[in-house]
């Protein structure tokens, strides 16, 4: 073990801390609840390398707090809550998890289509409520999920494991990206590339992938739901500033849509209350990555891209490999 120290803000699993603590003299947060910003501050300011969660801010007075560190790895794939030009500044590699958590986060993104499409947490609710009457000929009607067309916004590693899905379901996939996919892929997913605005108004599933960005920000607005049919579905498994959340409250209430399924949240742990209420949407806690295999991949990865940087290797999820250079 080297004399260099480490802070990881949860315990991690013992995959992950076999790996750091053969590198690194490493504290470990181990309070159940999230450390504190005024102990992160405090408990980084002689480490060398953190290892960090999506709800931790990685900006200019944390690299201004941690004179010492080179390398901060968040243990996710989204890396919105790491500002990176700051981390090039300090000299600090900064990485994710890129990759491993593609097939989980569609596996949810498909639970959530079919929980929503299918009315199947309100009939959860019923069941356990004791108050079912039993069979009807028009209850807990839902819309087909089967035949359909899914419009995918954002067509990267996830985008395109929610469209091999969807084979199964014989569906038509649009899909609408920064880039186009190459023809093969999309001969492959059977998928459609088309401008946004026909994504919106012709699918019955629209699924977003594309990464929370200034661009980003509330893509999907008052006037993008405006677009969808009402008898549309939106889907997110992104990150919750994606949506517009009030302007989603308002367009279920006009009916403009059929119902949403989310997974994320613009302000989270907080749910915005017009969504709570509603029967028409499925709410889900941020758990697109959440399995034990998958988490602890996303553990390991992160583990050893700050343990790269300490061997003077690039990590091979850096994002800013500038940093490491200098
Ligand atoms: C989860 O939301 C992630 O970005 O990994």
């Amino acid at each position: 073990m080297s004399n260099s120290k480490a802070l990881a803000t949860r315990p991690l699993f013992p995959e992950a801390r076999a790996i750091l603590d053969a590198h690194f003299d490493t504290e470990y947060w181990m309070q159940p609840e999230r450390i504190p910003r005024a102990e992160l501050l405090r408990r980084v300011a002689d480490k060398d390398a953190l290892v960090c969660l999506l709800t931790e801010k990685v900006d200019e007075d944390l690299l201004a707090a941690a004179p010492k560190l080179r390398a901060v790895a968040t243990v996710s794939v989204g890396y919105d809550n790491i500002d990176v030009a700051a981390c090039s500044r300090h000299n600090v590699v900064a990485t994710n998890t890129p990759g491993v958590l593609d097939e989980t986060t569609a596996d949810l993104t498909w639970a959530l289509i079919m929980a929503v499409a299918r009315r199947l947490i309100e009939g959860d609710s019923w069941m356990r409520a004791g108050t079912w009457p039993g069979w009807e000929l028009d209850q807990m009607l839902g819309g087909d999920v089967w035949g359909k067309t899914l419009g995918i916004i954002g067509f990267g590693r996830i985008g395109r494991r929610v469209a091999r899905r969807a084979l199964g379901f014989q569906m038509r996939v649009l899909y609408h990206s920064s880039s186009r996919a190459p023809v093969e892929t999309e001969r492959e997913l059977n998928a459609e590339f088309a401008a946004i605005d026909r994504v919106l108004r012709e699918s019955d599933f629209v699924t977003l992938h594309v990464p929370l960005r200034p661009g980003t920000r509330h893509l999907i607005s008052t006037a993008a739901l405006a677009k969808m049919k009402p008898t549309a579905y939106l889907i997110n498994t992104t990150r919750g500033p994606v949506v517009d959340e009030a302007a989603l409250v308002e367009a279920l209430d006009r009916k403009q849509i059929a119902g949403a399924a989310l997974d994320v949240y613009e302000n989270e742990p907080k749910v915005h209350a017009g969504l709570i209420a509603r029967r028409d949407v499925v709410l889900a806690p941020h758990i697109g990555s959440a399995t034990i295999e998958t988490r602890t991949k996303m553990a390991v990865m992160a583990a050893n891209n700050v343990v790269a940087v300490f061997e003077g290797r690039c990590p091979p999820n850096a994002l800013n490999a500038e940093a490491l250079v200098r």
